[in-house]
């Protein structure tokens, strides 16, 4: 699945087509000035529904929604420093946009309709535009009723590749999805289904990466593969076991980290990636088993490492591993405002608020959740419907911390838009690698200090990234201004 590429635009034919295209005021001073005119790369998302091979056996195709006709949708690979210009067509039945999961971009580009932009209409476009500042591992999607869209197929992998990568044998990027299949192989109806917004989302029963049933993937004795790991599960959390194999991660959520080993599991909620070095360190011709262990009674092999019989080199490569750091800005802890978020709801939600003392907001009984279908709060609310009012102003160009409390029985991957945040603790404890994310994963009744320097205006979703918990509360708007 790496180096598909896409169809491709020539400038020109824009320039002289009709295609609106909607570049905003570029003010903020973190994109580069219009006038240094970035190396543009044109690209085109088709939306449209389409048949993917799921399934392993012969010719079981299921009918999903794709970009371009695959699934994933074609992988975007630009150059950090490069501009990208998207033109999207929706030819579904139904509105859509696209989100750029972890890219920086300016307000007007990040697809979440009728907060940002007008919806895309069956038989509609839009043209996104914007400028890679930060290299790594992205992601795009709709943001237009994600838990279904997601859910039949329509996301694909962006790819920032630094000025100067690192030295690898392979680059190769695994899509992990989880999938809700009926019996003869179809997309089981009941999105939006209340039980599954109550508990951990609709989780799937058949797993695929890269749009197809795990098949060995083959590998070399001495090789060295940089591994980008993407989840686009709707609800499912992974937490792989690479077994006798060290992985260092290199990065979280596109941005660099530390090189380090997981102490544990490799673990990933829904949008969430990991960049890893992998060095194949076993003898020819052995094969290796990974794993997904996240929920241990329910643990399955995930793909096996097939090593060829003839090794590509003898030693471990000793190249340098550590990826060059994006242009972020560092908040200042001494100065930051603090603000308290608290996420509360869902089954058994009440005991677990009791528990934690979080007295100060009356917890809904499920009863009346399951009735209006508001199951997840913010701050005590749960929000639904269009175009949303912000429930947090953030002073512009100030550094801040998020001090959020999980008051709930479940996991939640929390994802701010247009931002990256540094993950300064949990539960009191400062995080040994401060480390840089989008989406963080907090665990059942977790605490989990955030930080950022507001230096990027405008109205950005705040939402948990199990779509139906999104779908049914938890999410917000925060405000930038
Ligand atoms: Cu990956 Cu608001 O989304
Ligand atoms: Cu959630």
């Amino acid at each position: 699945m790496t180096n598909v590429s896409l169809p491709t635009l020539s400038r020109r034919a824009f320039l002289a087509g009709s295609a609106a295209t909607a570049t905003g005021a570029l003010l903020a001073p973190i994109w580069p000035n219009a006038a240094d005119a970035a190396p543009l790369r044109d690209f085109k998302l088709r939306c449209s529904p389409g048949s993917a091979q799921l399934s392993p056996g012969p010719s079981v195709a299921t009918k999903v929604w794709s970009y371009n006709g695959t699934v994933p949708g074609s992988e975007i690979r630009v150059k950090q420093g490069e501009r990208l210009r998207v033109v999207v067509e929706n030819e579904l039945e139904q509105n859509t946009t696209v989100h750029w999961h972890g890219i920086r971009l300016p307000n007007a580009m990040d697809g979440v309709p009728n907060v940002t932009q007008e919806p895309i209409a069956p038989g509609g476009n839009f043209v996104y535009e914007f400028d890679a500042v930060d290299a790594g591992t992205f992601w795009y999607h709709p943001h237009e009723r994600s838990s279904e869209q997601v859910g039949r197929g329509l996301y694909g992998p962006l790819i920032v590749e630094e000025r100067e990568p690192i030295r690898v044998d392979r680059d190769v990027t695994w899509v992990l999805d989880d999938w809700r299949l009926g019996p003869s192989g179809e997309i089981a109806a009941g999105f939006g289904d209340l039980r599954d917004a109550v508990h951990g989302g609709r989780i799937g029963n058949r797993i695929t990466i890269n749009g197809r049933p795990p098949e060995d993937f083959k590998v070399r004795t001495g090789e060295r593969i940089r591994l980008r790991l993407l989840n686009t599960a709707n609800a499912r959390i992974f937490g792989l076991d690479f077994a006798e194999h060290r992985p260092s991660i290199i990065a979280l959520d596109g941005q660099p980290v530390t090189p380090h080993q997981p102490d544990g599991l490799l673990v990933l909620g829904p949008g969430m990636r990991i960049d890893l070095v992998l060095d194949m360190t076993e003898a020819p011709g052995s094969r290796v088993t990974i794993r997904d262990r996240f929920f241990e009674d329910y643990a399955y092999d995930l793909i096996d490492l097939a090593y060829a019989d003839t090794p590509l080199r003898d030693k471990i490569p000793d190249w340098p591993i550590a990826l060059p750091a994006n242009p972020l800005s560092e908040p200042d802890l001494t100065k930051a405002e603090r603000h308290e978020l608290i996420f509360n709801g869902g089954m058994m939600g009440g005991a677990v608020m009791q528990e934690m003392g979080a007295s100060m907001i009356a917890a809904p009984t499920m009863r009346r959740m399951m009735q209006s279908g508001s199951i997840w709060f913010i701050n005590g609310v749960a929000a639904s419907g269009l175009a949303m009012k912000p429930f947090l102003t953030l002073e512009r160009d100030k550094s801040h911390v998020l001090a959020m409390t999980n008051a709930t029985g479940w996991e939640h991957p929390m994802h701010l838009h247009g931002y990256s945040f540094r993950v300064i603790s949990r539960n009191g404890k400062p995080t040994q690698h401060q480390e840089w994310q989008d989406t963080v994963l907090m665990m059942p009744r977790e605490r989990v200090e955030i930080a950022l320097v507001a230096d990027n205006p405008g109205d950005w979703m705040f939402h948990c990234h199990i779509l139906e918990h999104q779908a049914s509360g938890m999410v917000g708007v925060i405000r930038v201004a």
